[in-house]
């Protein structure tokens, strides 16, 4: 098969990291190549010089066998080449049409022609079968159409090589099984995709290829067909790691949490929870599994604090949460490792020591009569950097700055310290690659075994297998089917989250 693309030997260097150390990757014409590799390996960096937006210190490339210059995306778009970042660029308020042709409008007379415009999108968008309604408002639609509008953006501009910056990691299951037609569609027709991603499934399930980088160089490049789960978790992270979750029988106790017929309204005054029931108690994960909408956020928010309940009752120790504040539901016993970590769980522009001790931040020894403790800050922040194996420069470092994987580190050992009675995970792991997720999952079991209720909320049915003791179904705001965890299977679940039977919920609650 042609090469369309060879990097060869580049090197890209920030202050204080080596970002891309001669790395060699090349990609044919018509296969789908997955970069592999841990949040902070290097991918987008790689992606970024290809695309023009950074400069290499070294290395060339080549595009069809000519060493060219990418001096900026103009020269890459040019040559063919389009990229879908991980933060989409659309804008928000205008439509989706719009938004496809921007910068390169089809004109008649030196007039904008929409009505050309419009007819090209549909046509890219019935060849590619890639859904989009090029009437609506990039504002109005989900992120799995907004993903599809920057990708037809790209095809408009008649990319023949696309890259797709961990593009799995905003979608929904079905949104996933959609979005890998579309790239089956796109080699097919002689095209080629570079799919980045940190999960070894998908890349197995995917790509034709795979090259697997990790601190910045390449560690190899191989065939999915002669790959296996275990061998590419090894070269990603550079050691053994265990992709199962060891864990021993669970010691149940006393009920924790207790949910009952509980009612919520959305942020549209729609009903979100139906009458929603369960129990956690101590010793447990219980792993509440749902397709995305179900009511798993609004059950987050009412626990939390964050959204009032319109009926039912939510009792933590026998004592009601309704209608308490964050703060005081805190106070109870509560932790929460929030399912959006920018916006509920950090703040970005406070450093890393002061949002390990978020929360405890007026009490002693870190602040005494109203003045923050800088030095027991600094000692406690280390400590828990140390033991959460939390990847930052130092403990000033401003949160925003770590990866994603980091600042859920972060999160989590702050929580886990506080040692709530009762701990609601939510999608704890979204976005983390495997070295992070493996630790995570040990700090929830260990959390478990110490006695603790722990609430794990997911999308990913594996997550909900690997780690429930007992596993409940959430289908239109109710639980609607509970089952032992190790009774558990992937089928039988799949059919209750997308409200296929009635569970055996009376049963199993006995
Ligand atoms: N613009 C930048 N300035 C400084 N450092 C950066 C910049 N972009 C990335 N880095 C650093 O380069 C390394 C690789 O980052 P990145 O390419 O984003 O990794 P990945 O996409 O694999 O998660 C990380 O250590 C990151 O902090
Ligand atoms: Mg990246």
């Amino acid at each position: 098969m042609a090469k369309v693309l060879e990097m060869v030997g580049i090197t890209k260097v920030f202050p204080g990291v080596i970002a891309n150390e001669d790395v060699h990757f090349d990609v044919e014409q018509g296969e789908i190549h997955a970069l592999l590799g841990e949040n902070g390996a290097g991918k987008t960096t790689l992606m970024n010089v290809l695309y023009g937006l950074y400069a290499p210190d070294g290395g060339e490339l080549r595009w069809q066998g000519k060493p060219v210059h990418i001096g900026n995306p103009n020269v890459a778009i040019r040559l063919g080449i389009g990229m879908v970042h991980q933060h989409f660029m659309l804008v928000p308020p205008m439509t989706v049409a719009e938004n496809i042709v921007l910068g390169a409008e089809p004109s008649k007379g030196g007039l904008l022609d929409m009505a050309a415009a419009k007819k090209r999108v549909r046509e890219l968008s019935e060849q590619f079968g890639l859904k989009v309604d090029p009437e609506a408002k990039i504002q109005n639609i989900s992120v799995g159409m907004q993903q599809r509008v920057e990708i037809l953006k790209a095809l408009y501009r008649g990319a023949g090589l696309l890259i797709l910056d961990e593009p799995t990691a905003v979608l929904t299951p079905q949104e996933v099984t959609e979005l890998i037609a579309i790239m089956r569609r796109l080699v097919e027709e002689g095209r080629s995709v570079i799919f980045i991603t940190h999960k070894l499934k998908e890349v197995l399930r995917i790509a034709d290829r795979v090259t697997v980088i990790r601190r910045g160089r390449v560690i190899d490049t191989l065939y999915t067909k002669d790959a296996t789960e275990d061998g590419l978790a090894e070269k990603m992270v550079g050691r053994k790691v265990s992709l199962r979750v060891e864990k021993d029988e669970a010691r149940v106790g006393d009920v924790i949490l207790r949910v009952r017929d509980l009612t919520a309204a959305n942020n549209r005054h729609l009903p979100a929870l139906r009458g929603c029931s369960l129990e956690v108690r101590r010793g447990e994960i219980y792993g509440l599994a749902g397709v995305d909408g179900n009511g798993q956020s609004e059950l987050i928010e009412v626990l939390t604090g964050l959204r009032p309940a319109t009926g039912g009752e939510a009792m933590m120790n026998g004592k009601s949460l309704l209608g308490l504040n964050p703060r005081a539901i805190f106070a109870r016993g509560v932790g929460h490792i929030p399912e959006d970590r920018q916006r509920r769980g950090l703040v970005l522009n406070f450093t890393v020591g002061e949002n390990l001790i978020l929360g405890s931040h007026h009490r002693q020894p870190f602040s005494v009569r109203g003045l923050l403790q800088g030095g027991a800050i600094d000692r406690r922040a280390e400590d828990m950097i140390q033991r959460y194996d939390i990847r930052t420069p130092g403990t000033k470092t401003l949160a925003r700055s770590l990866s994603g994987g980091n600042q859920q580190k972060v999160i989590a050992a702050r929580e886990m310290e506080r040692d709530p009675d009762l701990l609601i995970a939510a999608q704890p792991t979204r976005g983390l690659d495997v070295g992070a997720i493996e630790f995570l999952h040990r700090r929830l079991v260990e959390a478990r075994d110490r006695g603790k209720a722990v609430l794990l909320i997911s999308l990913e049915l594996d997550e909900i297998l690997s780690l429930s003791d007992r596993i409940g179904v959430i289908y239109e705001g109710r639980v609607v089917a509970e089952v032992p965890g190790h009774e558990a299977t992937e089928e039988q679940l799949g059919l209750w989250m997308s409200g296929g039977s009635t569970g055996r919920r009376g049963e199993a609650q006995g």
